[in-house]
């Protein structure tokens, strides 16, 4: 069998991962590859640090036309879907914890706070958190939260930002969603451990029944809840993640002779506003043009004023 050069798409590093490890037999043949998400790209960047990156990988998740709308936007809108589906709890009146104030949480707390929830935003990134606070949201740390909040949900791409501590100070009847990448943002094994039982009550709501009397549900099983109990981000959001996935490999392989360095690269600039442009003029939206004169005024240092 002849062997064909590739290209990788991957969405959290995974295959990546697999050809550094289980087959490397198959890196000689990969021009580079392309990463959707947020948490794949911390991977990548750690390979890179390390050494072990052996080939070029482009951050898509970085283009501006990738996370400002799929995470934010698509996350959002799809992780209410999910919550809504599986429990058809109010939204309105409740208190609604966002643990991680990047994009996707940004996205969530804006969708909660729409229909009417009192959103608390939970953050370690000072800068983020002032920003939540500047936005309208109530801030403060997980020990807090975890006593007032009603419904949960994590998108911090990190590892058990809800504990066991959370579970037990939360009020009887607390959801508990993720949206973030991975199933580890909530610590499940230390919610197990101290239920005294647990039973599935509606598609993809299990109840923990704590020794406090306390009940706690937790949807999809800690899994993406956006995911999990409704369909992901619309197509609309969608197309602007793939375009860029598309026009970065196109990339990549008209570059495959120059021997790029394997290191992450940013989606190009050029790209990037492609696809914005491609995007309004898919909505029928239309663009203001710069004018000769406002160039012109744009690219000199020497015009203050007009006169
Ligand atoms: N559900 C989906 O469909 C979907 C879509 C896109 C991205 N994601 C995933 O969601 C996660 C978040 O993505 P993002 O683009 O918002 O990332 P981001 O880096 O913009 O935001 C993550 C935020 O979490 C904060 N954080 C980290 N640890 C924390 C902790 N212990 N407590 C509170 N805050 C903490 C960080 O400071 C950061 O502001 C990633 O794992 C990403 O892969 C999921």
């Amino acid at each position: 069998l002849q062997r064909q050069p590739m290209v990788t798409m991957d969405d959290g590093a995974d295959l990546i991962s697999m050809l550094h490890t289980d087959r490397r037999d198959l890196l000689d043949d990969v021009i580079g590859g392309t990463e959707e998400t947020t948490t794949g790209v911390i991977r990548l960047r750690a390979m890179e640090a390390d050494g072990t990156l052996a080939v070029p990988v482009v951050a898509v998740n970085d283009a501006m036309t990738k996370h400002f709308f799929d995470n934010r936007y698509g996350t959002g809108q799809s992780t209410m879907d999910g919550i809504l589906r599986a429990t058809n709890v109010l939204l309105a009146g409740k208190t609604f914890v966002v643990i991680g104030y990047g994009w996707c949480g940004r996205g969530i707390a804006r969708k909660a706070a729409g229909i009417g929830a009192h959103v608390v935003v939970v953050e370690v990134d000072p800068l983020k958190a002032l920003e939540a606070v500047m936005d309208g949201y109530r801030v403060t740390d997980m020990a807090e939260a975890a006593a007032i909040g009603q419904m949960f949900v994590t998108a911090t791409g990190n590892l058990h930002v809800i504990n066991g501590s959370h579970f037990a100070a939360m009020p009887d009847g607390a959801i508990v969603a993720n949206a973030g990448h991975f199933n580890v943002e909530i610590d499940i094994k230390a919610l197990q451990a101290m239920a005294e039982s647990v039973a599935l009550v509606r598609a993809g709501v299990e109840e923990y029944k704590l020794p406090n009397g306390r009940r706690i549900y937790l949807l999809a099983q800690g899994r993406l809840v956006n995911l999990a109990c409704a369909e992901g981000h619309p197509a609309e959001v969608m197309d602007m993640s793939f375009a860029n996935q598309a026009l970065s490999i196109k990339w990549l392989v008209a570059g495959a002779g120059e021997n790029r360095p394997a290191k992450v690269y940013a989606v190009p600039e050029e790209i990037d506003k492609q696809v914005a442009e491609l995007k309004l003029k898919a909505m029928g939206v239309k663009l203001q043009e710069l004018s000769e004169e406002q160039r012109k005024y744009l690219a000199s240092w020497a015009l203050g004023t007009t006169d």
